[in-house]
């Protein structure tokens, strides 16, 4: 008789190790091992199930092209960031904190496509009674949708083999287990587990599967590498919880773009698209104020004007903070080090933090020149004059390099209402934009120097 072989698997990247140990080989987490049996003979097969006898090495050339076929959620916003609909066969993961609208948002489409397509919408989280309660509040279709409350893997694969849908959600994938298994449900080798069975699935029969995930208090999915490597699509949704707006972004897409993001707000009856949201995240002060510096971001296909706020005071410990929320801390130490070296400006003795306004994440290097635009104007007390905007990655030497899609940043900044543009060199337009008058730099104290004259 065969015994079960034990293993320790990371929650944190899903890598496995023999042995205990305190520190995660793989991806050098602590204390993230924990006992599982290892899965069961064949159940990590390949994804597409090849079976023995397939078709083996072919000719790419000879491969029929396939059409992708895109079914349409309903939502601009939310087919945009899905890289125009919901691609039949396709597998997305959808991540987010609890209570941020991911079932609202599944809910929503899946009533659309219920119209044209046979769904199945299954809860491992909520009673029928409570679902068909948010159902009710968004109106429309949803009411309609055939509803499984089951957390079986076994019993979910039968009701589809039965019911044959072509859309599936899965709300969450962390609520299902496998019998096969003895781990817990939500432990990592059940969420891949299930994930790669009902991936095979879908993949075999044509369906698209949406399958939701919560996210750690660290931010990630549970087991998050494993799952990112085998979806078609990653999307998180991102902002916080306590503003009515909801951002939803694509981390990884095999049938779009990444970086796209869609906006909604969080209204009484469901989520509703914002199609114009370039204006959403500026806070829109009475008068200047210091340390807010507004930044044109463009991260997927639409320009958005965005305000990047920094306090600087003086630090009453030896090891000075730098805090950000929204923008990468790593970063903005770097500016720091810049601004000390290139333009004279040191912060060494002063607690540093910086935010984007509205919970938006920016991970572009376009941001730099706001966010140092910011510090300074928080560190000498002196606002940013009115209707400035200012983008550009700054580099180590203190120089100002290009930002891609400079003309559309411009062009929004000028339709916003804003007057004056401080850009990196390489990013000034060849022909005059109306009402905005474009100061490019090339270096760190020469925008400085822009920034309070003219
Ligand atoms: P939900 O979709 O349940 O979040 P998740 O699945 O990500 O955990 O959304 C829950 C929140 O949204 C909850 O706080 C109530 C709020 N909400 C509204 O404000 N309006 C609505 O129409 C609905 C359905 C929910
Ligand atoms: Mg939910």
């Amino acid at each position: 008789m065969s015994r079960a072989r034990a293993q320790y698997v990371c929650s944190a990247c899903g890598g496995t190790t023999v042995k205990w140990q305190g520190r995660c080989p793989h991806c050098a987490e602590w204390n993230t091992l924990v006992a599982e049996s290892a899965p069961a003979r064949g159940a990590g097969r390949g994804l597409l199930g090849a079976e023995p006898g397939g078709q083996g090495v072919v000719l790419m050339n000879e491969v029929p092209a396939e059409q992708v076929r895109r079914f349409h959620t309903g939502s601009d916003e939310f087919d945009r960031v899905l890289g125009g609909g919901l691609v039949a066969g396709s597998v997305v993961l959808i991540g987010g904190d609890p209570g941020i609208g991911k079932s609202t948002l599944l809910l929503q489409a899946m009533g659309v496509l219920h119209a044209d397509h046979p769904v199945l919408y299954v809860s491992g989280e909520e009673s029928a009674a409570q679902i068909a309660m948010r159902a009710r509040r968004i109106g429309g279709e949803s009411l309609a949708l055939p509803l499984l409350t089951e957390t079986s893997l076994e019993h979910i694969v039968g009701a589809i083999e039965r019911d044959r849908p072509q859309v599936v959600v899965i709300d969450s994938i962390q609520t299902l287990y496998m019998e096969d298994l003895s781990a817990a449900p939500g432990s990592v080798s059940q969420v891949r587990e299930c994930a790669a069975r009902l991936t095979r699935l879908a993949k075999q029969r044509d369906i698209s599967l949406v399958m939701i995930g919560h996210v750690t208090k660290e931010g990630t999915l549970a087991g998050p590498r494993v799952l990112e490597h085998i979806v078609d699509a990653v999307v998180y949704f991102e902002g916080d919880a306590h503003s009515s707006h909801r951002i939803v972004r694509a981390f990884k897409n095999r049938f779009g773009a990444v970086n796209e993001m869609g906006v909604f707000a969080m209204t009484d009856r469901g989520l509703r698209g914002v199609s114009n949201p370039s204006a959403l995240f500026l806070s829109r002060h009475e008068r200047p104020v210091p340390g807010a510096c507004v930044m044109v971001t463009q991260e997927g296909s639409r320009p958005l004007l965005v305000e990047i706020q920094a306090l600087v005071d003086t630090a009453h410990v030896p090891n000075p903070r730098r805090l950000t929320v929204g923008l990468d801390g790593a970063r903005l130490a770097m500016l720091l080090a810049v601004l000390g070296r290139h333009a004279g400006v040191s912060c060494a003795d002063q607690d540093v933090f910086v935010n984007a306004v509205g919970g938006v994440r920016i991970s572009e290097p376009a941001a730099d020149l706001a966010v140092c635009c910011a510090v300074v104007s928080s560190l000498r007390d002196r606002p940013v004059p009115q209707g400035v905007v200012a983008f550009g990655e700054v580099g180590l030497a203190g120089e100002i390099r290009p930002a891609p899609r400079g003309q559309e940043r411009l062009r929004e900044a000028a339709k916003l209402g804003f007057s004056r543009a401080i850009v990196p060199r390489a990013n000034a337009p060849r022909q005059s934009i109306e009402g905005l008058v474009v100061v490019p730099v090339s270096d760190i104290s020469e925008a400085l120097k822009a920034l309070w004259s003219g």
